[in-house]
């Protein structure tokens, strides 16, 4: 197990998760992911954040190819999630570190995590704070709720590097380590991903701190995340920055998405007729139904649009389960600015459409047209009435996005 120098005297030392498949219900399939650590040798050797614990050793091994554990002088945890400090009991037993450096939350978060960290040399930085190890200096910015309390990142201003842990992150399990050396389509789908499932519901924090970060005039040739592929060199730079500030600001694309379950196909054939209905005026759409799709594989697909039409059949007074959860998943990562609408299938009782409608509008949905609701088996009347409710959504959408 080798470091790989990412810059001079800077060094990747994590792990490639390839098996790995669910990160607290998000799917990771197909790709796994990694969790990086990086090296900087100087004066002072400074390790900035560990692994996963189960891959302790596989760092260890990294770090002991490229110096005697025990040279490392200090550790800076960017991050207390157990995916990036699950190894640092074994890591701090192996290096003894002259200091830990963590944020003020970060702190509070390690000690309810490790029950030896009464024993560790823990230091508080805040942002502001800086620390020279020799050649170089550490200056650390507080990140917090991007996406834990006690987030921050780590900026190296001699080799412009950012160390941001999980923020810039992808989950990819890959030989490869840096952003330029896969094709930028499978990447972009991964920041989107990731993006969407993890950093969502922080959008405005991301604002806030690519505003700190043009603030401190940050001069950045390098963007080290802690999940999946480095960016390096001025226009990857840029590039991952300005993707950041899109998917944060979530301006209403012309898209639409429509997610359903279904019984016995009813529901289905409404989501077709309303699909035909959109196309009809313009509207690209995408339709995904919750059996075969995994509600995080649905979540990136709302990245992208503006309309999120729902639908499922009325199920014991309710609706269906996977509906459901993914209605609960969605409302979770609190994305902004779309518009909805609510369809579905009942045999007698009847509240589908009521509910869905409820559950979109408490995320904040415009619902700009009356909900679509069948008994039993759509007849062409029906899936008329259908066809012309995605054509007046798909107008309704048009007329709320930019040209
Ligand atoms: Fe990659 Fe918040 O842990």
């Amino acid at each position: 197990m080798k470091a790989l120098e990412i810059t001079k005297d800077i060094y990747w030392i994590g792990a490639v998760d390839y098996a790995s498949r669910d990160f607290h219900g998000y799917s990771l399939s197909p790709r796994g992911t990694t969790y990086n650590a990086y090296v900087i040798k100087d004066k002072k050797n400074v390790l900035f954040d560990t692994v996963k614990e189960s891959f302790a050793g596989t760092m260890l091994c990294r770090l002991a190819n490229l110096m005697e554990p025990a040279s490392i002088d200090y550790i800076v945890v960017n991050h207390v999630e157990l995916d990036h400090a699950g190894a640092l009991p074994k890591v701090i037993e192996a290096c003894k570190p002259e200091t830990v450096f963590c944020s003020p939350m970060g702190l509070k978060a390690i000690e309810a995590h490790f029950a030896d960290h009464g024993k560790w040399p823990l230091k508080v930085v805040k942002s502001g704070d800086s620390v020279s190890i020799g050649k170089r200096n550490i200056h650390f910015v507080e990140t917090r709720m991007l996406h834990w309390p006690d987030s921050m990142v780590s900026y190296v201003p001699e080799d412009k590097l950012l160390i941001c842990n999980d923020a810039f992150g992808q989950n990819i399990a890959c030989s490869e380590r840096f952003a330029d050396e896969i094709d930028r389509a499978v990447l972009e789908a991964a920041m989107t991903e990731y993006y969407h499932n993890i950093v969502l519901p922080y959008s405005q924090q991301v604002i806030k701190v690519l505003g700190q970060l043009g603030e401190l005039k940050l001069d950045i040739d390098m963007i080290a995340p802690d999940h999946g592929l480095i960016f390096r060199g001025k226009q990857d730079v840029r590039y991952a920055l300005e993707t950041y500030r899109r998917f944060a600001e979530q301006k209403m694309q012309k898209r639409a998405l429509i997610v359903y379950d279904t019984m016995w196909h009813s529901t289905e054939k409404m989501a077709y007729a309303i699909a035909e209905g959109l196309s009809s005026v313009g509207v690209p759409v995408r339709i995904m139904d919750l059996k075969n799709h995994h509600h995080s594989a649905v979540m990136t697909e709302v990245a992208r649009c503006g309309l999120i039409v729902a639908g499922s059949p009325t199920h014991n007074n309710g609706i269906l389960p996977f509906m459901s959860g993914f209605l609960d998943y969605m409302k979770g990562l609190r994305p902004q600015n779309r518009m909805g609408a609510a369809f579905g299938s009942y045999g007698w009782s009847g509240e589908c459409t009521k509910i869905l409608s409820e559950r979109l509008r408490e995320m904040g949905f415009e619902l700009p047209v009356e909900p679509c609701r069948t008994q039993y088996v759509p007849a062409h009347a029906a899936l008329k009435e259908c066809f012309s409710m995605g054509a007046a959504l798909g107008v309704a959408l048009a007329d709320k996005c930019p040209a």
